[in-house]
């Protein structure tokens, strides 16, 4: 059975065979796809990340912002503020993504990140109104086939669920920008609450960090009243605290998971092949999750 699927999976998904495509057990994802299949879009639903998982990791040699470092622009904040976010940029990621500590040890320090930033933010007094300027500015870029993505999903009528650790408002502005901010996409992220002149004052809700997504996904599970009765998941992430996004899911079926292995290669590739059903390393495009949704619906 499993080399009639390989051979399936073959001629229907062929992206599946590029050799920047790792998976742990093929035929155990082959098998959720064709499940998947059969049960058809309207058991489906997205969950993804946003920042390096929907945007670019990096386009000609140069990293591509994030949702955050988009702020980091002198309409918004001053120089001395963007000297101070680059230091903790340079002091933080390379805690995040570090393969020898464990996500325990990462936790405490990634809270002191997003707080620390979100305080020196919000002493800049942000202007709402000037937001869209700066995404506009900054250079940021949705991978190659998001549109297709975007576009089949809202076409379908398939939920998108972008889930973000990043700056919700920012992450709007750059989908809205790109045209692909349709009826059907929900956001779980940090958004910004800004007083009557139109000034950062501080940020809502919970605080999202890279490893805290599960707290967030039971949180707003009760909201999305459009998920239930979708039992099958497709999850995109860059980040092992990625997989927690469909933990507020309560009767899932199948999860699909495909992880976006931008940076750390070598040292990470084993951890990521053991987490994500499927690892795509260093694939700038949306190909593989749109030659599945291409596939599934
Ligand atoms: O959308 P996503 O959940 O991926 O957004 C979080 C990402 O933003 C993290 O992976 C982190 O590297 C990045 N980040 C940043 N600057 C900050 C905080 C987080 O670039 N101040
Ligand atoms: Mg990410």
């Amino acid at each position: 059975v499993l080399a009639i699927w390989n051979q399936l999976t073959k001629t229907e998904i062929p992206e599946l065979a590029k050799c920047s495509v790792l998976m742990r057990e093929r035929g155990r994802v082959e098998e959720t796809i064709h499940s998947m299949q059969r049960a058809g879009a309207g058991s489906l639903q997205v969950i993804s990340d946003f920042d390096m998982t929907l945007t670019r990791f990096a386009h000609n040699g140069r990293r591509v912002p994030t949702t955050h470092n988009i702020l980091i622009n002198r309409l918004l904040i001053s120089e001395d503020c963007t000297q101070k976010l680059k230091v903790l940029l340079n002091t933080y990621y390379p805690i995040e993504i570090d393969p020898s500590r464990s996500v325990e040890e990462k936790l405490p320090l990634m809270v002191e990140w997003w707080t620390k930033v979100h305080e020196l933010l919000i002493q800049q007094r942000i202007r709402k109104d000037l937001l869209a300027q700066a995404v506009n500015e900054s250079g940021t870029m949705l991978r190659d086939g998001y549109k297709s993505f975007f576009d089949r999903l809202a076409e379908q009528q398939i939920p998108l669920l972008i889930f973000s650790a990043g700056v919700g408002d920012v992450l709007e502005e750059v989908i809205r920008q790109n045209q692909v901010f349709h009826p059907n996409v929900n956001i779980i992220s940090n958004y910004m609450d800004f007083d009557p002149t139109g000034a950062l004052q501080a940020f809502k809700g919970l605080l999202i960090h890279t490893f805290n997504k599960r707290e967030g996904a039971l949180s707003h599970a009760a909201g999305l009243k459009n998920l239930q009765g979708r039992p099958n998941v497709l999850l995109l992430g860059d980040s092992l605290g990625d997989l927690t996004m469909a933990d507020g899911v309560s009767e899932h079926q199948n999860i699909l998971t495909i992880g976006f292995l931008n940076d750390q290669v070598e040292e990470r590739k084993e951890s990521y092949i053991n987490s994500f059903d499927i690892v795509l390393v260093k694939d700038e495009t949306l190909d593989v999750p749109n030659a599945i949704l291409s596939y599934i619906t």
